[in-house]
This record gives structure tokens, C-alpha cells and sequence, in this order.
């Protein structure tokens, strides 16, 4: 199973980067292979559609085929204002936007459609950011996408990671592995003929 895992944060610190990190490494020892993707990797301008009039850039059409490929996906999502980053909903809403010069690409939602996608937050409040999830869930099936009934968010995150990036507490680390445990069985399931 190919297990696309991103955070919707490109700070250095990121508690969600390193949320990522950890629910990586859950995949791998579940027998995925799994995909760790650094949005800051990826020059993707705001999104614009006269700018895209002239041309898609090449590193959404990076992304499109990088969503295309995996069908199993876990997105660490901060929290802003109650809701998710426009990190977050200006690479969705590019990667599903379809392009029209390239027929390999029309269909807008060829890069999302029947993907299961497990969402994780990270917050440094008590509610771990789980109203971000309560909106990016929404997007999440306006994609196609499958979302995973199961999710965790990680409340007081900038005490929950040790100097290594792993989870202290075992609850914690249960609530991830349950996620991703999710996912990986959903999409297992859902590629079967
Ligand atoms: C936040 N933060 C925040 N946290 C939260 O739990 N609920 C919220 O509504 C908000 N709102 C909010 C708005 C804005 C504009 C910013 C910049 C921040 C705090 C946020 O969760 C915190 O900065 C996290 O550390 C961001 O995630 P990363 O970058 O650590 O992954």
C-alpha cells in the first residue's frame, strides 16, 4: 500500500511536521510504503487563475502525480482560527483543478477521487486541533476523497515530542496508530476487486 503522509505547516519546528513524522513511521512498520512529503519542497504560488491561464506550474503537476499515485493518504493539519491553513487549501485547490492544455489532467479530481485520507492535528491548546478537521473533512469529500471516520488530534503538542520527534505518551501514540491502522485497512479494502 502506498501511504502519501504531509502536514499543512512548513515551519521548522512544526508540531504537525513532526506529527507527520511520527504516523511515517507507523506506516513503514505496518508494512506501508510510504511517501513523507514537505509541502516547502514545492514552489506553489497562491492560487490564481489567470496565473494559471498561462500555465500550470510544474510543481503542482509534481503534486497531482505524487496524490495520483498513492492511494492511502494522512494529512497533519494545524489549526488557525478554527479552521485549516491556507497552506493547506491553496495546495488542494490547486492540485484539484483540472488543466485544461494536458489531457492527462482534465479531470480535476483524477489526483483525489477515492483516496482514503486520514486526518491528524497538532496544537499547542488543549483541543489538539480538532475544529481544523472539522472543516478540512468537508473539503476532504468535495475531493472524492474517503475520509477515515477515525482521527486524533494532539493537544498541548509543545510539551507531547522528545528530543527525538517521538510521541511521550502512549495514548497519544495509540490515537495515531489508530489512525494510520484505519487508513492502511480502508484503502487495503477498497482496492480490492
Ligand atoms: C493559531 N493557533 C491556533 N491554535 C488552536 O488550537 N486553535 C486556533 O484556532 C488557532 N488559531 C491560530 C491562528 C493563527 C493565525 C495562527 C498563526 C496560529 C496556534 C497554532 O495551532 C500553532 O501555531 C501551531 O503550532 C501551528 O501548527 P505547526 O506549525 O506547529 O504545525
Amino acid at each position: 500500500m502506498q501511504l502519501l503522509v504531509f502536514a499543512g505547516s512548513t515551519r521548522a519546528a512544526s508540531f504537525n511536521r513532526q506529527l507527520a513524522g511520527v504516523a511515517a513511521t507507523m506506516g513503514r512498520a505496518a508494512g506501508a510504503q510510504v511517501t513523507y512529503l514537505e509541502l516547502a519542497d514545492f514552489d506553489v504560488p497562491l492560487y490564481n487563475a489567470d496565473l494559471e491561464a498561462r500555465g500550470t506550474p510544474a510543481d503542482v503537476l509534481r503534486l497531482k502525480q505524487i496524490a495520483f499515485e498513492h492511494p492511502a493518504w494522512i494529512i497533519c493539519v494545524p489549526e488557525y482560527n478554527a479552521s485549516y491553513p491556507a497552506l493547506l487549501k491553496n495546495t488542494l485547490d490547486w492540485i484539484s483543478s483540472p488543466v485544461k492544455a494536458d489531457p492527462a489532467w482534465t479531470d480535476g479530481f483524477k489526483s483525489t477521487r477515492g483516496k482514503v485520507a486520514g486526518m491528524l492535528s497538532a496544537s499547542p491548546g488543549a483541543l489538539g486541533g480538532l475544529r481544523s478537521q472539522s472543516h478540512l473533512a468537508p473539503l476532504l469529500l468535495n475531493l472524492h476523497c474517503w475520509v477515515a471516520p477515525r482521527a486524533y488530534g494532539l493537544g498541548h503538542a509543545a510539551e507531547a515530542f522528545d528530543a527525538d520527534g517521538q510521541l511521550v505518551a502512549e495514548p497519544a501514540r495509540r490515537g495515531v496508530q489508530a489512525v494510520v491502522d484505519q487508513v492502511l485497512w480502508a484503502a487495503r479494502r477498497l482496492q480490492q476487486p
